[in-house]
């Protein structure tokens, strides 16, 4: 096990650094502070190759200008919260309307743009912090939010997220890491074999907002629960909600999600033969395949960042849920910790 940490850039007046934990097998991840950003991912292939499996930025300018949300630790509220507003005890707070005007779509931005401060807390594992203040982006309370990233000799890159706040909040703090598990540069991810554990998803409107908390995946374009390929009914433009989304930009709803760590997604590279395995103890996981992505923005290696080049999913709590506080929880009183774990698990 190793852990090292070298100067990454400056981003107005403050350092960034950059870390790297390598476990004994040789797998990589190199994370930066900014945004808590999970920058590269080195994962062995089939033919004994590491390979980077996350698209992104490998630059500082990339990061903050060009950035996608590529590999960013999201705050205060991942995903999007319809007309930008929602009330907690009668009080309505206005938050800021990132996403075409009108709704606030990765708690504005505020967490994925900061500069974290990393530390090292054991041999294999990195705590980052950040301290949002009262009213920023319009959310209530100061929070203390961490996230720690843990790389066992399994394999396994462990996200554990806290926060804690001094005023009642909403809190859905995810990871927006892209992957192609055939590597970074190597294409489409179209014939990635994909598996979700989900009966339900979310359907949405034409602007991205809930229609209600769940639909049906059965005889839908939606249905992973079989293995099939990414591609297979990515573009059945007859289904609405492909329509709405552009192909896949849906929450899913955990099978049997207690809180406990479960398995939610298995993917895997067809070119490169290495399977992710997702575990969260959270209820939701986005499936988002990189839709709004066209080739205008580069990437690593000044390459092009195309059209579903790579997928996410983000575990959260349903989108919106500050609106539905009856979906699941969101809320969180004063002092009242929130906690969650999710985990990236890789083998061959
Ligand atoms: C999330 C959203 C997408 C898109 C990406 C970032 O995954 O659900 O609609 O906004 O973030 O581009």
């Amino acid at each position: 096990m190793a852990i090292t940490k070298s100067l990454y850039g400056e981003l107005n007046g403050v350092k960034v650094y950059t870390f790297t934990l390598e476990n004994k097998n040789g797998m990589k991840a190199e994370i930066i502070e900014k945004g808590a950003t999970l920058e590269k991912l080195f994962v062995k292939d089939k033919n004994g190759n590491f390979i980077d499996v996350l698209s992104g930025h490998d630059t500082l300018e990339g990061h903050t200008e060009r950035s996608d949300y590529q590999g960013v630790v999201v705050g205060q509220y991942a995903n999007r919260i319809k007309g930008g507003k929602f009330s907690i005890d009668g009080t309505e707070y206005t938050l800021t309307k990132n996403d075409n005007g009108i709704t606030c779509l990765h708690g504005g931005g505020e967490y994925s743009s900061a500069v974290w401060t990393g530390t090292e807390t054991s041999d294999k594992s990195l705590t980052f912090t950040y301290f949002s203040k009262d009213g920023t982006d319009g959310f209530p309370g100061n929070v203390k939010a961490s996230v720690t990233y843990e790389l066992t000799d399994n394999d396994e890159l462990i996200l554990a997220y806290n926060a804690i706040s001094d005023k009642k909040t909403v809190i859905n703090l995810t990871n927006h890491a892209y992957f192609n598990l055939n590597g970074f540069d190597s294409g489409d991810i179209l014939d990635h074999d994909l598996q979700i554990d989900a009966d339900y998803f979310t359907p949405i409107d034409e602007t991205s907002i809930p229609l209600k908390m769940a639909e049906a995946v059965n005889n839908t374009p939606f249905d992973f629960r079989t293995t099939k390929k990414i591609g297979k009914d990515i573009n059945n433009t007859d289904c609405v909600q492909i329509k709405n989304g552009n192909g896949y930009d849906h929450n899913f709803i955990i099978n049997d999600s207690d809180g406990t760590l479960k398995t939610c997604a298995v993917a895997k590279g067809d070119k490169s033969g290495i399977t992710m395995e997702v575990k969260t103890t959270l209820p939701g996981v986005q499936f988002y395949t990189g839709n709004f992505l066209d080739g205008t923005i580069l990437g690593k290696q000044e390459k092009p960042l195309t059209k579903r080049c790579s997928f996410c999913l983000e575990t959260q709590v349903f989108p919106d849920s500050p609106n539905h506080q009856d979906w699941c929880k969101c809320v969180y009183d004063k002092d009242e910790e929130y906690k969650s774990q999710t985990v990236f698990a890789f083998s061959l």
